[in-house]
């Protein structure tokens, strides 16, 4: 079982709003993989990872996480099988009515029987993975967006999860701090042993995050690799991406 991949997308195909957005997609993640999807604006990253999770289901294919089949999994199994996974959501997504401390016991509140005691011991935990200090009676309104970003991940993995999925990490984040989220997330990735999905539009975030790039369009991958082989694609659609260049097959 240990060697089938952690996650595996499977000829899915996905109309929405009566246009194809996946398009026969296919692709796998090894477990303890970190895998990196990019790709521009409205090509379906979202609605991808939002398959992985099943609160999409495909209109063909499979998704299958951990050996199991998303289409065969009612909403009961599906819930508990949501737990496999810490989400964090472009822009953090955080409650701005309730502290820090509260954002992130959040999860435990609702999926544990944890007693206070354990609740606060393991905020203090998460908050110290994400190196942040002294914030957890603050509100997200208070901090910087790179602050949000790092509760918002303290909140993702509260619950131990195996697999950790961010979408947007960095977006609206100015250069320098991107590139320490990027960091955060590399070591998020190494510290708890997680197989991840990120997906982003920033290519130097992907690199540094990467063990595998994979490249959406028109609904399914036109190219994958390790970071050095993704730099070496020759496929125009890939360069002009990378390079950020106005001309090309992308915007013809
Ligand atoms: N629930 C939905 N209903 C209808 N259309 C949707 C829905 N979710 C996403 N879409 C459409 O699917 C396409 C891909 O969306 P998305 O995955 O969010 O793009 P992105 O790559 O920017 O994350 C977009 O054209 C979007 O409008
Ligand atoms: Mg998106």
């Amino acid at each position: 079982m240990t060697d089938t991949p952690m996650i595996s997308l499977q000829h899915v195909d996905k109309t929405l709003g009566g246009r194809k957005v996946l398009d026969d997609l296919s692709f796998d993640v090894e477990r303890g993989e970190a895998f990196v999807i990019v790709g521009g604006s409205g090509v379906g990253k979202s609605v991808t990872l939002k398959h992985i999770i099943g609160l999409m289901k495909p209109d063909r294919g499979h998704v299958v996480v951990d050996g199991q089949d998303i289409n065969e999994m009612k909403e009961v199994a599906l819930n508990r099988f949501r737990r496999k996974f810490g989400m964090s959501f472009q822009e953090g997504a955080l409650f701005d009515s309730m502290s820090v401390f509260e954002n992130i016991a959040f999860p435990l509140r609702r999926q544990t029987k944890f007693r206070e005691q354990q609740i606060v011991a393991r905020v203090d935990e998460c908050l110290d993975l994400v190196h942040l200090d002294g914030v957890a009676s603050k509100r997200p309104s208070e901090l910087s967006g790179g602050m949000r970003r790092r509760v918002g991940f303290a909140r993702a993995i509260s619950l131990k999860p195996e697999i950790l999925l961010f979408d947007e990490p960095t977006t609206g984040l100015d250069p320098v701090i991107s590139d320490v989220i990027a960091e955060l997330i590399v070591e998020m990735d190494r510290t708890l042993n997680t197989t991840t999905v990120t997906i982003t539009h920033d290519m130097k975030v992907a690199f540094k995050i990467a063990d595998r790039v994979a490249m959406l369009y028109k609904g399914r991958i036109v190219e994958e690799g390790t970071p050095e082989e993704f730099q070496q694609s020759t496929d125009p659609i890939v360069r002009q991406f990378i390079e950020g260049r106005a001309e090309g097959p992308l915007t013809e």
